[in-house]
């Protein structure tokens, strides 16, 4: 047996130990990224072999809560894929209006810059009060940066072009106050904005929606749980519902495929047909 043979099974025997633990379960993510994070945490603790890690994991709980964060990549962006964030604009939100209430669902918010640019966005659209916005994450860290609503300062140049790129129709400074390094989010654009916690491998639907992004999350799942993923997607969306996707996702070979038509293969728009 190789020592790649032998770390595969301590790897299992870890995300089992884990599960059994803590709940969190982890054994369906997708392999390459899940070894990336976790040879990450014992260059961190300063560990050997995976045995070691799952020793320390199982007695420690504060290596466990290290390693969650560094299982869960809460990399996120304003107005992330501009393009994307445009045909929401040009093509979504037209059909939204058509509703006199618009529920939305962002599943695996993270730290909530995706939620506020469709905020943004809403309100520039005149349908913001309108809405409900459903924010969920299993990483309760992350929806409590999200809540703050309070950004890097310097990332706000950045993230203006981005705004302007997706058909911003204000100045992007409107929307936060600078205070020292931070950028304070005006507190109006929170308040349809439900933040709470979900998870994508234990929950189930909890409402009916007209839109679902599910974006950059079932990247880092593996085939079972991204089809489980997408149940719990399909059975959330009202019929004619629309599901925005990641850059690098899509619905193709997923068991839900035949149940949606594409709106946008570039920017990974579906609309539930069935
Ligand atoms: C890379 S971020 C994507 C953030 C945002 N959607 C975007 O595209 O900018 C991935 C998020 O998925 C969340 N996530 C990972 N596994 C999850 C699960 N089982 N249930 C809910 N959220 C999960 C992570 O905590 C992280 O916040």
């Amino acid at each position: 047996m190789t020592s790649d043979e032998i770390q595969l099974i301590e790897i299992k025997l870890l995300l089992e130990g884990i599960f059994q633990k803590y709940g969190y379960d982890f054994r369906d993510y997708a392999l390459a990224s899940i070894r990336r994070r976790i040879l990450k945490r014992m260059d961190g603790e300063n560990l050997k072999t995976v045995s070691a890690l799952q020793d320390r994991i199982l007695h420690d709980e504060t290596c466990m809560d290290r390693m969650l964060l560094d299982f869960s990549v809460s990399v996120s962006d304003f107005f992330r894929d501009p393009g994307f964030f445009k045909q929401i604009r040009d093509q979504v939100i037209p059909f939204l209006k058509t509703y006199p209430f618009v529920r939305i669902w962002h599943a695996g918010s993270a730290t909530g810059e995706e939620v506020y640019s469709l905020a943004i966005m809403l309100y520039e659209e005149g349908l913001y009060d309108r809405c409900r916005i459903y924010a969920t994450d299993f990483n309760q860290q992350s929806l409590e940066k999200a809540k703050s609503g309070i950004f890097p300062l310097k990332k706000m140049k950045a993230y203006t072009k981005n705004y302007i790129d997706a058909g911003g129709k204000l100045a992007f400074s409107n929307y936060y106050t600078a205070q020292y390094d931070n950028a304070i989010f005006k507190s109006f654009l929170k308040e349809k904005i439900v933040f709470a916690q979900h998870n994508l491998v234990t929950d189930q639907s909890f409402n009916e929606f007209n839109l679902i992004l599910c974006r950059n999350v079932m990247i880092y799942f593996g085939k079972n749980l991204q089809a489980r993923t997408h149940k719990v997607i399909y059975n959330s969306l009202s019929q004619w519902g629309i599901l925005g996707l990641g850059d690098k996702e899509n619905l193709t070979f997923t068991p839900f495929e035949d149940h949606y038509e594409t709106l946008s293969q570039t920017y990974k728009l579906f609309r539930k047909v069935k």
